[in-house]
């Protein structure tokens, strides 16, 4: 990990500013665009090049970080004993939330509508499967650790520009968290400053993959206006 400066140097900063017309375009055709994207839990064992992990972790790793602190570290494995060890951990854990009654019943019943399982089977079919570490301090240089800040959320919005890249690169992913997910810690070896966040398994959709019919929230719901009138005093705008 390079030293970070006390102070970053400016530099600018001035991305190119479209018209109204042609931003509500690119806008509406990028919505569309994510719309159009799906989580699969059917994958095909077709082959997906190695350079498309890359470039899409490449992407998430633009992300913003509370302090710039970039608090990530992503995990692939293509190697079939390694997804193997993969699903057979997550399919006990599973089986204990499903089958052993480890789920709350509101919890079970928020799943049924999506008809999900203990099976995993999916995890050594897929090509790739890539496991987000998030780090809760990062070793430095000087060999002391940082504790980071922000770190769910940083983490987060790199995760959504992982899953993005792959959406724009005809590729699917499931955002999948076996719980608990300690084991990835142990299969995948990994230090104790990490803790596996989301496991993402990453090829093409099966050719018979199916995916619930779903809506999503109207706009109206997932946006609201405050204005000076309306708000309370010093409410966000
Ligand atoms: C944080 C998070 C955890 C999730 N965990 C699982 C999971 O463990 N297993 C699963 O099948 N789907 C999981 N999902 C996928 C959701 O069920 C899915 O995103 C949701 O049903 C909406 O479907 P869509 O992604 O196709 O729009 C998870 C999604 C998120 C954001």
């Amino acid at each position: 990990m390079p030293a970070q400066p006390d102070r970053f140097a400016g530099v600018k900063y001035q991305p190119p500013r479209l018209p109204p017309a042609e931003a509500l375009i690119r806008g509406e055709g990028f919505r569309a665009f994510m719309d159009a994207r799906r989580s699969v839990r059917a994958f095909s064992p077709d082959a997906v090049p190695r350079t498309c992990i890359d470039l899409a972790v490449a992407t998430a790793n633009t992300a913003p970080s509370g302090a710039h602190q970039q608090p990530w570290t992503f995990v692939a494995t293509c190697d079939p004993g390694v997804k193997h060890r993969i699903r057979v951990a997550a399919e006990v854990e599973e089986r204990e939330n499903y089958e052993g009654g480890r789920l709350p019943d509101v919890w079970r019943q928020a799943l049924e509508q999506l008809g999900t399982s203990s099976d995993k089977s999916y995890l050594e079919v897929v090509p790739w499967i890539v496991v987000v570490f998030a780090q809760k301090s990062t070793p430095m240089p000087d060999g002391t650790l940082r504790k980071n800040y922000y770190v769910n959320e940083s983490v987060g919005i790199a995760c959504g520009l992982f899953i993005a890249s792959l959406h724009t690169m005809g590729l699917a992913t499931l955002t999948h968290t076996p719980s608990p997910m300690g084991f990835l810690t142990e299969i995948l070896g990994r230090p104790a400053n990490e803790r596996p966040y989301i496991l993402f398994p990453v090829g093409y959709p099966a050719a018979d993959c199916e995916v619930p019919d779903l809506t999503r929230k109207p706009l109206d719901e997932a946006l609201i206006e405050v204005t000076g009138r309306s708000g309370t005093p010093g409410s966000p705008r």
